[in-house]
């Protein structure tokens, strides 16, 4: 028997520093982080260079992306267990991307929904390329880390499972080189829903500021989107795929108060939307409060700090996503620089 520390799988995942944080991207994403990282060695990424896919303002970027570091951080991500980065600051992402894109297939591409929906959108004008290959960077930040786990919610699983396509593709051509990685999905609040329209996904690019929570926002507007969230008239609380509207609103309270969905229904059955609706919205108020008084310090009076884990976590992605990237580049006959 030897005494050697059991080596913990290795979770990685991230967000895009665009728009605002929803609850969609804090139940779906962050939450279900915090509550697996004892149990692996993590790396938290804030995919600044997926975010540029579409033009952004560039102080508003560079002002979100440390926003979304801060989120992580005041969530519940102790950087003494994960790394926390900014995506642009470990080039290995892009050198890889390109080598896998070279593995690649515009076929496996153009089947991604999220091109798919997104090209369509854009019907007549000119799709920027990055918009098609962004899955492949998406693969590149997993691969690299030798990753085993990768927390996301349900729109992120067709890109996760593209990944692992590459990666088979890339072991089978060159030999065994890359870990096949999972997804990883929360038991409730893999897929929280616009409220306005409980048929399509939550998301912080929506045009309707009704329809999505955000993770900043005061505890009024919390109420007031809450109270108009578009339900049905049956007036019964009950998990029912005929109710998505009360689904929903049963989705987030089961993945913030980690209960069943269908065990709050029975507890809310009778009490009519309105109470409800109230104690839905003040589950998510006592939930995100201390999210944002601490996202704020950081901001503000923990700048420093902020930016000093940044550095951190980078030196130590950097250090991991070395490694694999010489491999990789032995194996396609490049030759990795001295050192
Ligand atoms: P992004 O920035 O769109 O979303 C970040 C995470 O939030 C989840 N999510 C949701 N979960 C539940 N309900 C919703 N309504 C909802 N909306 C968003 C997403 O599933 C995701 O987990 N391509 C990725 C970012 C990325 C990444 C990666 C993720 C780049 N590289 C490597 C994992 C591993 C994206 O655009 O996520």
């Amino acid at each position: 028997m030897t005494d050697q520390p059991i080596k913990k799988s290795i979770v990685f995942s991230g967000i895009q520093p665009t728009g605002n944080l929803t609850l969609g991207n804090y139940l779906g994403a962050i939450k279900n982080w915090v509550q697996h990282q004892e149990a692996f060695e993590n790396l938290f990424c804030v995919v600044d260079l997926h975010a540029i896919t579409l033009r952004q303002n560039p102080a508003e970027l560079r002002k979100r992306s440390l926003e979304v570091a801060a989120i992580y951080l005041a969530s519940g991500i102790n950087p003494k267990e994960s790394a926390i980065f900014l995506q642009s600051h470990v080039p290995e992402h892009t050198q890889l991307s390109w080598i896998l894109t070279c593995n690649s297939y515009m076929g496996e591409l153009s089947r991604m929904t999220q091109y798919k929906t997104k090209s369509q959108n854009k019907e007549g004008e000119a799709i920027e390329a990055g918009l098609f290959t962004y899955p492949i960077l998406m693969a590149a930040d997993i691969l690299l880390y030798q990753t085993e786990f990768v927390p996301v919610g349900q729109d992120q699983v067709q890109h996760v499972e593209l990944t692992r396509d590459l990666a088979l593709r890339f072991n089978n051509a060159y030999s065994p080189t890359f870990t096949i990685p999972k997804a990883l999905l929360p038991k409730a609040g893999a897929k929280i829903m616009d409220l306005s329209d409980p048929m399509k996904k939550m998301s912080k690019s929506s045009d309707n500021p009704n329809s999505f929570i955000r993770i900043m926002d005061p505890p009024e507007d919390i109420k007031r989107k809450i109270s108009r969230s578009v339900t049905d008239s049956l007036g019964v609380v009950a998990y029912s795929p005929e109710q998505p509207g009360i689904m929903n609103l049963l989705d987030i309270m089961a993945a913030i108060s980690n209960r069943a969905p269908e065990e709050l229904a029975k507890e809310y059955q009778h009490c009519g939307y309105k109470a409800f609706k109230e104690a839905c919205a003040q589950t998510i108020i006592d939930e995100l409060a201390p999210v944002q008084q601490r996202v704020n310090t950081l901001l503000t009076k923990e700048r420093g700090e902020l930016e000093e884990i940044l550095a951190k976590g980078a030196q130590k992605a950097h250090f991991m996503a070395q490694k694999t990237l010489r491999k990789v580049y032995k194996k396609v006959g490049l030759i990795p620089p001295l050192g």
